[in-house]
């Protein structure tokens, strides 16, 4: 096997075409790993765009290891490369929640009440370490979410547009990001959120002020009101 410099080795098998990003399967070092490579957007200014590129990958890699820190699971980070403008991960393996989800919404399909009981939890403990932490997934969806197989633990991924925060509001957000992602794509799973809202409750020291903006975000969907 030839090893390259970068230490990806072998090929890249292209599965994700995103927007902004491409996401591969390939292997690092021997290891089975995912590379996601930012782009460029052509509509913007190339000097400006090299540099937002490049800002939101060190954005993400900084907000995937501050995760890690906040004891939530996340795809080891192999390496950033600033020229290609790549991350590669370690290949989590095990299905993501938004399958695992949509195999329960099926009737006879093989998932129990219990195991979706037990991946609430896991949501809920780990959106609050996240936001106690000051960190903003912002894209909280089912597909963001892989359960490691050998241990059925909650692996989150995609900080692709994370931020730090504290304020109650982009916390209601992010859990409102999520809410709506439940409703439209899982409505088979029934009370899921609330749940997660009660893991997260546990969770969270700070989940009163959060739940209580979640309530009016509802009320108004995700949109700041314009003032002034
Ligand atoms: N570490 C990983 N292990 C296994 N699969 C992954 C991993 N990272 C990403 N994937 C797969 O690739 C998809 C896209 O990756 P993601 O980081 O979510 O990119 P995007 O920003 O395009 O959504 C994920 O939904 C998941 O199916
Ligand atoms: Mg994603």
């Amino acid at each position: 096997m030839e090893t390259k410099a970068d230490g990806v080795d072998g090929s890249l098998i292209l599965i994700k075409q995103g927007a902004e990003a491409r996401v591969f399967e390939s292997s690092f070092v021997g290891r089975r790993s995912i590379v996601k490579e930012r782009f460029s957007k052509k509509y913007r200014h190339p000097s400006l765009d090299a540099k937002l590129t490049l800002k939101r990958l060190n954005a993400e890699a900084r907000c995937m290891t501050k995760a890690r820190r906040l004891g939530v699971y996340t795809p080891v980070l192999y390496s950033v490369d600033i020229v290609l403008h790549t991350l590669t991960f370690e290949y989590v393996e095990g299905p993501s929640v938004k399958d695992i989800f949509l195999e329960f919404g099926l009737r006879n399909g093989g998932v129990v009440e219990e195991r979706m009981d037990d991946i609430a939890m896991q949501i809920g403990h780990a959106v609050g370490k996240l936001h106690d932490g000051g960190l903003i997934h912002g894209d909280l969806t089912t597909s963001n979410m892989l359960i490691r197989a050998a241990t059925n633990q909650l692996v989150v991924i995609d900080f692709g547009l994370s931020s730090t925060s504290t304020l109650p509001e982009d916390k209601a957000v992010d859990l409102y990001v999520l809410e709506r992602a439940l409703l439209s794509m899982h409505s088979s799973c029934g009370n899921v959120m609330d749940r997660i809202l009660a893991a997260y409750r546990k969770s969270s020291k700070q989940w009163s002020s959060t739940l209580n903006k979640l309530a009016q975000v509802r009320q108004r969907g995700r949109k700041r009101t314009m003032v002034g």
